[in-house]
């Protein structure tokens, strides 16, 4: 077995000065976030090396001492991503046991990296770099989705299916518009996570503890060297804030929603009921008992990932509120819901991702539905309108007793004959009953985003060109 680094400290061997025992077994268990906070090894590595740089050029320690810190984060670096670096829960987080690897590798050096910062701006510096680098893989991720949609909405921009309100029928529209819908939503999904990490790219680093330092640091070249478009302004402010990654859990949550209704669409329209739709094999699984069932499992989960997302907006919103300035240990909760949140939502993604891609309408079963419930009435009373300049309203009370006519014999408005439209009201003409197919009224709707084919094939085309070309450029 590995030794631990941090085992032989009689206190904590990193601020252990002024103390004369080790902490309590249950104080360094409520006390340790290595567990969860390894992961910022690559950020803070990241940080640390900006650090020792900017220390340097600013004279704060020699270029030979930085030297040899930036080669052993490096090396520290390696046995991260080779899996070799042995984590001590003594030493508390992932700022103690990278400095003091450091120690080991390179000796005396190490301890002069820890100048002019503190672990408040450290961690709240690899933290938004966590964030930030979360950002980009999930809008990466959106913009595959946003494709995949796009594409499946260019096939489909003339499949017919039901369109609903209340869950019941109400008028006609093409898959494709329905797909595109969700193409917009992520499209601002997409436009918020870009907002929050325009305020989020603020480098804290430097603020130290809580009030800065007295060292002659360049706050601004440490913020560039992290992509940070400038430090941040507030010493206090930049120790004690999460709103970054609420702002993030909050546009997160709001994504997740939309995750969640397109998974629940998905597992009504695998319904034998609806038939709409058939999930590739890739994503649907099969029963340990039922041998006929194929279970929309990927969208049930992608559908339930926002409880932890939504959760863990809530869960670090009730961590922050009430907190006094600058830091308090409280903020170390900001990590696992946070990691969990957007681990969630960047599963969530994929897999939806994935379904839409493979997914295929049953274009029959869409047609039937989209035909029934009279669906095509209010194509009836806009002809009413249109033609015999009736008022809409008196329009809408002559459709409804077209509708009472069919429902009363068992039809759909399709089956009724120019005689019965008469016997309703004598001016019906025969091109009436043209509005009342459901390819028809489709095509009749051309205002600017309605759900006409030409329509929706120039917007699934125009998205299409849109994404393909940051695609080529990422
Ligand atoms: N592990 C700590 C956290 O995540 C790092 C900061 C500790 N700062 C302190 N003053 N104890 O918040």
């Amino acid at each position: 077995m590995s030794k631990d680094p941090g085992a032989k400290a009689s206190a904590n061997k990193m601020w252990g000065g002024r103390f004369s025992v080790s902490p309590a077994e249950i104080m360094e268990e409520i006390n340790a976030s290595i567990g969860f906070d390894k992961r910022l090894a690559t950020q803070d590595i990241r940080g640390s090396k900006a650090h020792a740089q900017m220390l340097a050029a600013a004279g704060i320690i020699t270029k030979e001492d930085a030297k040899r810190i930036i080669a052993g984060l490096e090396q520290i670096l390696g046995e991260v991503d080779r899996g070799e670096m042995v984590w001590s829960r003594a030493l508390e987080d992932v700022h103690m046991n990278v400095e003091s690897r450091l120690k080991d590798a390179i000796g005396e050096p190490a301890g002069r990296l820890h100048t002019a910062r503190s672990r408040n701006d450290q961690v709240a510096t690899d933290f938004r770099l966590w964030v930030r680098d979360r950002i980009d893989d999930l809008d990466a991720a959106l913009a595959e989705l946003q494709l995949a949609l796009a594409r499946k909405a260019d096939s489909h921009a003339a499949t017919v299916m039901p369109g609903f309100t209340h869950l019941q029928p109400a008028q006609p529209v093409t898959f494709g518009h329905h797909l595109l819908a969700y193409v917009e939503m992520i499209g601002r999904d997409r436009g918020r996570l870009g907002d929050a990490r325009a305020r989020l790219n603020e480098c804290p680093l430097g603020a130290a503890a809580l009030a800065g330092t007295s060292f002659p640091i360049d706050r601004h070249a440490t913020a560039d060297a992290l992509g940070f478009d400038r430090p941040t302004a507030n010493s206090l402010d930049s120790v004690s804030d999460r709103d970054f990654a609420l702002e993030t859990l909050a546009a997160a949550s709001i994504c997740g929603m939309h995750l969640s209704r397109l998974a629940e669409e998905i597992v009504i329209w695998v319904t034998p009921q609806f038939g709409f739709i058939k999930l590739s094999d890739r994503f649907t699984t099969g029963s340990s008992i039922m041998p006929q069932k194929r279970n929309p499992d990927a969208a049930e989960l992608s559908r339930a990932k926002v409880g932890r997302i939504a959760g863990g907006f809530q869960s670090l919103l009730m961590v922050m509120k009430g907190l006094p300035l600058a830091y308090s240990k409280d903020m170390q909760e900001d990590k696992e819901v946070t990691f969990d949140a957007l681990d969630s939502l960047g599963l969530a993604v994929a897999a939806m991702a994935g379904m839409v891609e493979d997914m295929e309408p049953n274009a029959d079963a869409m047609r039937g539905a989209a035909g029934r419930g009279y669906s095509t009435a209010t194509d009836l009373a806009d002809w009413l309108v249109r033609e015999l300049k009736l008022p809409f309203r008196d329009a809408h009370h002559v459709t409804g007793r077209v509708v009472a006519l069919a429902e009363g014999r068992g039809v759909e408005l399709e089956a009724l004959s120019l005689d019965d439209l008469k016997s309703i009201d004598p001016r019906f003409r025969r091109d009436a009953l043209d509005v009342l197919s459901v390819d028809n009224s489709v095509k009749s709707r051309t205002s600017y985003g309605g759900t006409a084919p030409q329509n929706v094939r120039k917007m699934a085309r125009g998205w299409l060109r849109k994404l393909e070309k940051a695609a080529a450029k990422a």
